[in-house]
């Protein structure tokens, strides 16, 4: 039987969940729940007396939640740069795991209403939560050429973030681009290479996506609460699915897991201050058989790191700078 149009599926679900290493009567949080693929994976592995707390930005994300009727389940709309929160309102300290698979799901990249896409046409609004912020339209109605060319070079990583940028401001000015379409003819004929397999607007899309949900400042407000709710011995699983997104999972996980002292001091190993984090395992891709079923497992990446007894000192996250996805 062929899978409904709208559902999203999981990546390096298996993984993901074994990488969690579960208790079973542990209080695990998902922070990304989109059509709860991983949910349900953790919900099957926990006892009675297990716990998951799941959020989402995307109000349809949790509607879709009220299908699962579990006394063990609850969701929060809320982004996941308020997890502190949300964990304070259920009443809950500390939790075994966290698990956040970060970026867009299948049904929102899917339906063109919400004008994610580059193939339907559709109101340019890629929001995943519609009731907060500013759509895509109404961010390049106001924004500069400089701006547009900064957050298209920096969070597309186009070459031709300049020519991009000019083309969008020629074209605005000519008539409001409120449809994907529009932008996405604009785009096209602004950028003069094609790289293979790749529709020209690709990298504009995702740069927009990525300014308008604040995405890398949301995953660099994320972690720090997440580390800091972890238990000792608790995990924190990252899958990310684009470079930016991964350097930036990359360097809070080693700054967090490195000691911060010179090799060469005069003091045993026991008086050393411990890290807050233990990185378990190397960074894990979908397997050859996973991507030929699921295209989308191509480019995401699983981080995983355990919480030691240290205390976590956010300091320890200043040397990494303000803006870490940045190459
Ligand atoms: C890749 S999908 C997750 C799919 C999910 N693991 C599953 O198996 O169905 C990402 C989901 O995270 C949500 N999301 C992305 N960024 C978020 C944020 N900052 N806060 C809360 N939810 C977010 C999106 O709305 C989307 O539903």
């Amino acid at each position: 039987m062929s899978e409904p149009i709208l559902a999203h599926r999981a990546v390096l679900l298996q993984e993901a969940v074994d990488a969690l290493a579960l208790r079973a009567d542990g209080t695990y949080v998902d922070a990304t729940f989109g059509r709860g693929g991983h949910s349900r994976a953790i919900l099957d592995r926990l006892g009675p007396a297990g716990r998951l707390i799941a959020l989402d930005r995307d109000p349809q994300a949790v509607a879709a939640a009220g299908e699962i009727r579990d006394p063990r389940f609850s969701i929060t709309h809320a982004p996941f740069s308020e997890l502190a929160r949300v964990l304070d309102s259920a009443g809950v300290a500390q939790v075994q795991g966290v698990l956040a698979d970060l970026g867009v799901s299948s049904p929102q990249l899917e339906d063109a209403e919400r004008g994610f896409s580059f193939r339907a046409d559709g109101p340019l609004d890629m929001r995943m939560d519609p009731t907060r912020g500013v759509s895509a339209a109404d961010w390049l109605a106001t924004a500069t050429e400089q701006q547009m060319r900064e957050a298209i070079g920096g969070y597309g990583e186009e070459r031709f973030a300049k020519q991009v940028a000019k083309a969008i401001v020629d074209a605005r000015a000519r008539e409001p681009l409120r449809r994907t379409e529009q932008l996405a003819a604009v785009v096209a004929a602004a950028v003069r290479t094609r790289e293979v397999g790749q529709n020209p607007a690709t990298r504009t899309f995702q740069a927009l996506r990525i300014l308008v949900n604040r995405e890398l400042e949301e995953v660099a407000l994320m972690l720090p609460q997440a580390i800091r709710r972890l238990a000792p011995g608790g995990r924190l699983a990252v899958i990310s699915f684009h470079s930016l997104e991964d350097r930036l999972v990359k360097r809070v996980l080693r700054a967090c897991s490195e000691d911060r002292l010179p090799p060469d001091l005069p003091i045993r190993a026991r008086e050393l201050p411990q890290a807050p984090l233990r990185i378990t395992g190397k960074a894990r891709r979908a397997s050859a058989a996973e991507i030929s079923a699921n295209p989308r497992a191509r480019s995401a990446t699983l981080r995983v790191a355990e919480r030691t007894g240290a205390v976590f000192d956010e300091s320890i996250l200043d040397r990494i700078g303000p803006e870490p996805w940045r190459s």
